[in-house]
């Protein structure tokens, strides 16, 4: 039977361009400048990212969620509260990002500590939202286990009845939160010789270093 993987073996990304370029001192800056770049390189889906977390017995987990905001120095996404990341964040606050742009071959790597926004800010968020969307934060009890889909079905059907006008924001439904400690840059170059840049949160700022590729 052939092997699905072989044709990606020894099969390397031909990039468009080089990307050089001064990188600003501010990594806010540098991922605000990236993420446009992206924008306009069409990558799909640009502000998804892969979000890892580790359980209280030390076992890691990623899924894929949409960078909502960034207010205030803080990277903002929203989920359930109960959900199986929502526990690991209670267990262990450290989490880390991964945004992939393969059309401009660069890849953002972001460690932080993650904490509940303000309810203000998942309010404001929530009621922004459609309907639809509204009663799947009531209906979806996510990541615990579902016999069947009637049994979804059933719970959105009893919610429109229970919020036939206003569907308030549910407890359990919000923003999370991430003060980033470290970015890293990392653009891939047609010579190889590809670039990693890294900036740490120190005191009064950030220090700015390169790392091997
Ligand atoms: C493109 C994409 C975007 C997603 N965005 C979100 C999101 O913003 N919030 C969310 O709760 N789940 C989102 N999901 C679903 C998550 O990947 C995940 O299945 C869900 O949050 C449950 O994860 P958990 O069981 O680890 O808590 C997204 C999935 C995909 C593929």
């Amino acid at each position: 039977m052939s092997n699905p993987l072989d044709q990606y073996r020894d099969s390397h990304h031909e990039f468009q361009h080089d990307i050089t370029g001064d990188l600003n001192k501010d990594p806010f800056v540098v991922f605000k400048e990236w993420f446009s770049i992206a924008h306009d390189a069409d990558e799909l889906e640009a502000n998804a990212f892969v979000l890892g977390t580790t359980s209280a017995d030390q076992q890691s987990s990623t899924r894929i969620l949409y960078l909502k905001e960034i207010l205030d120095g803080q990277l903002i996404f929203y989920t359930n509260y109960s959900s199986q990341k929502g526990r690991e964040i209670a267990a262990n606050p450290k989490v880390s990002m991964l945004f992939f742009y393969p059309k401009s071959s660069r890849q953002i790597r972001v460690e932080g500590i993650c904490t509940k926004t303000d309810k203000s800010v998942s309010d404001a968020y929530f009621n922004s939202r459609p309907r639809g969307s509204k009663i799947g934060a009531w209906a979806s009890q996510q990541s615990e286990e579902l016999s069947n889909m009637t049994e979804l079905t059933d719970r959105v059907a009893e919610l429109e009845l229970k919020f036939p006008n206003e569907v308030p924001r549910p407890e359990h439904w919000g923003g999370y939160q991430i003060q980033p400690t470290r970015f890293e840059f990392w653009m891939g170059k047609k010579s190889r010789l590809h670039e990693r840049i890294v900036f740490d949160r120190i005191d009064d700022g950030w220090k700015m270093y390169r790392k091997n590729p």
